[in-house]
């Protein structure tokens, strides 16, 4: 490793970079640091660490990515054009459907075959305070008009892999067995394969990615971890693989509940060690849907505002999400007490801040939120904690793409608009693929009032990646403080600059988000700087995320 005060030592060589117009006069001597150390690789970022997620919730299916064919809304076969152009743009890996707790009430079979012929069902969010309100509208029913070939197609469309969460609450196992055929089984060979051909998909879906049960300490059953093995454990056995490499996950963890992750791997030890070989990866979530502060003892905590906040929700909430790395770190941990051989890997299908209602563009778009500058940061911050954690983390689908919590999207009949944080997907979608090497980030602390009293929280966070040529070195760093930009000396340890182009995402408001009137109220800014050696100076400015992409000589 190399030590700090060494880096300060060679940090007196060649300097190149430029500031931000606006934050040229600042001190000309570095107040933070970052070292990039290529020789200690972490491991390959999985590209499905950029991956999405999308429920029969609110507006996220019916509005925001199904139309429907004759809808005036530009689309290709019902789904939203506008929706897979950008999700092509940024390389959408993966995405995963049909929930949330929604799986766990969804019968598969609903979905397929001539779609006038679907029935109609009560969505699982019928009674969420947000429907009920609103008396007999459609979101509170279920038209299946998006089914497994819709879905399915819009995942080829986007250019990214189908992860089917499967039913294990209230449907029994052959259930699930008969959802894998009608995916993988192979053309004319079942009944389920010809339904499928006669909705015009005749060759198998080839379906990697599944689920077996959402968040089955809750909504997915309120199983203990002992009883969720032994379901999880009878849905795998002998599920029919068609050739297929299937990769199947387990309902993992709420946050930290460390006893889950335990308690479930002991049982399924119990069962036989070998079933560990199975699991492709334990699911995670967690939503920063509470902050700490001012809570009076067993006091109900609500959930913040999206719109109104001040620097201390501002830290706060980063706070909230940065407790995600503890949680990757400490499950990992606990996995390997048991998967001595590391076959199976961390999913966190479910991550992302979470407001209380009130900014969402449509009434009835169930736990809809505006999305700010601050979830553009805290976005940022999550995606470089995955990296930084390479080897731990398979997958990861923020919560939700379109119209739901932290969405990429925001759309309601023919408007549409990115937000913010599809910006952060788009600037970081360069990691995909790339070897994740460790960054050490030394900044000082941004500092706020919390409860009387001063408060801190680290400035800097980031994490860098070589591209598969060795060509790039991709370094993504958010500054999280809202007021201080940070000189930064960029230390390049085993290779040197050639040029450097940089993508800056930011404003001078913190609340700024993009609206239907002003879609680019916050987007990136790209420019070229000069960039030559093993040493880079670059101011990062306040509330931003900054990705450069250095040219390796
Ligand atoms: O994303 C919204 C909901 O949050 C999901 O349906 C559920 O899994 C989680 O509790």
């Amino acid at each position: 490793m190399v030590g700090r005060r060494q880096f300060l030592r060679s940090a007196a060589g060649t300097i190149g970079g430029v500031c931000l117009a606006r934050y040229a006069a600042l001190a000309a001597t570095a107040d933070s640091h970052i070292e990039i150390i290529l020789d200690e690789p972490i491991g390959m970022i999985s590209p499905n660490i950029y991956g999405h997620f999308i429920e029969h919730l609110g507006g996220v299916i019916y509005d925001g990515v199904w139309v429907g064919e004759e809808s005036k809304v530009a689309n290709i076969r019902g789904v939203r054009k506008s929706l897979i152009d950008d999700l092509k743009a940024i390389q959408a890996p993966v995405i995963r459907w049909p929930g949330g707790c929604f799986a766990d009430s969804y019968d598969w079979k609903d979905g397929i075959g001539p779609r006038d012929a679907r029935p109609r069902r009560t969505n699982f969010w019928v009674d969420t305070g947000q429907l009920r309100d609103k008396g007999n509208v459609p979101q509170s029913y279920d038209p299946n008009h998006f089914g497994t070939n819709e879905f399915v197609g819009f995942c080829r469309a986007a250019g990214a892999e189908p992860y089917l969460a499967a039913n294990l609450r209230s449907l029994p196992a052959l259930d699930f067995d008969h959802w894998v055929e009608y995916c993988n089984s192979p053309a004319g060979s079942t009944t389920y394969a010809d339904i499928r051909a006669a909705a015009g998909a005749a060759d198998p879906f080839e379906v990697r990615y599944w689920g077996l049960g959402n968040e089955a300490w809750g909504c997915g059953g309120q199983f203990t971890p002992a009883d969720y093995a032994v379901e999880f454990l009878r849905f795998l056995a002998w599920i029919p693989r068609y050739g297929v490499d299937l990769q199947l996950v387990a309902s993992g963890p709420n946050g930290g509940d460390w006893d889950w992750t335990r308690s479930f791997l002991e049982k399924v030890v119990q069962k036989g060690h070998a079933r560990l070989n199975d699991i492709y990866g334990l699911s995670l979530h967690h939503y920063a849907s509470r902050l700490s502060y001012g809570v009076a003892p067993g006091g109900r905590v609500p959930k913040p505002d999206a719109l109104q906040f001040g620097d201390l929700e501002w830290y706060e909430l980063m706070r909230e999400g940065a407790k995600v790395e503890s949680f990757v770190k400490g499950h990992w941990e606990i996995m390997g007490e048991f998967d001595t051989e590391r076959h199976m890997r961390l999913v966190v299908d479910e991550w992302g801040p979470w407001y209380a209602q009130g900014s969402e563009v449509s009434p009835t778009d169930v736990f809809g939120q505006m999305i700010t500058l601050r979830d553009a940061v805290f976005s940022a911050r999550t995606l470089d904690s995955f990296n930084r954690n390479a080897e731990k983390v398979a997958m990861a689908n923020t919560a939700q793409m379109i119209n739901c919590i932290n969405s990429l999207f925001i759309a309601h009949g023919d408007q549409y608009v990115r937000t913010p944080v599809y910006h952060v997907f788009a600037m970081y979608a360069a990691h995909q693929g790339g070897t994740a090497v460790r960054t050490e980030l030394d900044s000082p602390m941004a500092h706020y009032m919390r409860e009387g009293q001063d408060a801190d929280f680290p400035a800097l966070d980031g994490s860098a990646s070589i591209s598969e040529d060795k060509k790039t070195l991709t370094l993504t760093v958010a500054n999280t403080d809202t007021k201080q930009p940070r000189e930064t000396e960029i230390a390049i340890r085993g290779a040197e600059a050639k040029g450097c182009q940089v993508a800056t995402l930011t404003s001078a408001d913190i609340h700024a988000h993009n609206t239907f009137e002003n879609p680019d109220a916050v987007k990136p800014e790209m420019r070229t700087i000069e960039a030559s050696g093993s040493i880079v100076n670059y101011t990062i400015p306040p509330a931003s995320v900054t990705r450069l992409d250095f040219a390796l000589s």
